[in-house]
């Protein structure tokens, strides 16, 4: 881990901690936060229209609904570690409908967040569309859409921030993420160098999200 990204991680996690005993002390009468919607909280970090600007924080605007269903009870459960837990801790199961139903109706905004060099471009684009069977690694497009627009229960990569997605992907690589069903990406990550792993993150993050636009999949 870089310098950057620890003390970022440091960071997150200390704002985190301040969150949570903010909420204690409005149980304790001291801060209302009567009258707010939960994903009004969601919006310090992730922006109140889910297009957050900071790259540790991921984009969850037009994100898939199963899919954010599925990490909040993920997190909620400590079955996905991080951050996120303390936050889901205080959501209930219709408040994580809410905010699913929520984050998944917003526009994904245009912001192209990263181009990669164009021989990692290559790299990555083969691995997007094609995959590569002597590895035993699948095209990641027939899950995860021709344009990165994910599918019910399948995140939406495009647009996404680089840096939040090369993380996930080496979390899965070290068994630091495994809250993928049966191991679905950790066995196709774990194939995958990590310098592949820095030319997809940058390759989907560039994908315009406006192309593939939001899946309103909500019930
Ligand atoms: C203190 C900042 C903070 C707040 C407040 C916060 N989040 Fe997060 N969220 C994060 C960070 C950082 C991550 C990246 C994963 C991690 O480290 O836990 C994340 C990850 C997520 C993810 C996983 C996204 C993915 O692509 O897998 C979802 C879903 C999510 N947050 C939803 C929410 C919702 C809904 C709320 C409000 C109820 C919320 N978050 C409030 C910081 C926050
Ligand atoms: C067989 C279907 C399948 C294929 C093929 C696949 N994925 Fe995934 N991917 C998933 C599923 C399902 C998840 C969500 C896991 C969970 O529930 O947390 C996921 C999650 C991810 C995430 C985390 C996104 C986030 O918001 O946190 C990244 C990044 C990712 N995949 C990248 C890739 C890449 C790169 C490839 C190709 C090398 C690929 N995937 C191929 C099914 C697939």
């Amino acid at each position: 881990m870089t310098p950057v990204s620890l003390i970022f991680r440091i960071v997150v996690r200390i704002t985190g901690i301040m969150l949570v005993v903010a909420s204690g002390y409005a149980g304790a009468g001291s801060i209302s936060t009567a009258g707010q919607a939960p994903h009004e909280r969601c919006g310090y970090c992730h922006e109140l229209d889910g297009n957050s600007r900071m790259e540790g924080f991921p984009r969850l605007a037009g994100q898939s609904f199963d899919y954010l269903v599925k990490q909040l009870h993920d997190f909620r459960a400590r079955r996905r570690a991080g951050t996120m837990q303390a936050t889901a801790e205080l959501l209930s199961d219709a408040e994580i409908i809410a905010v699913a139903r929520y984050f998944n109706a917003q526009t994904p905004s245009a912001t192209v967040n990263a181009s990669p060099a164009t021989h990692d471009r290559q790299t990555a684009e083969h691995l997007y569309r094609r995959g590569d069977s002597a590895r035993g690694i699948p095209a990641c497009s027939s899950c995860h859409g021709a344009n990165g627009e994910g599918r019910s229960g399948i995140p939406r990569l495009a647009g996404q921030h680089a840096a939040y997605l090369e993380t996930q992907l080496l979390d899965f690589k070290r068994g630091v993420r495994v809250n993928d069903g049966e191991g679905v990406m950790r066995s196709i990550v774990s194939a995958m160098t990590e310098h592949e792993i820095h030319a997809l993150a940058r390759y989907f993050a560039s994908f315009d999200s406006r192309v593939s636009a939001s899946l309103k999949l909500a019930p």
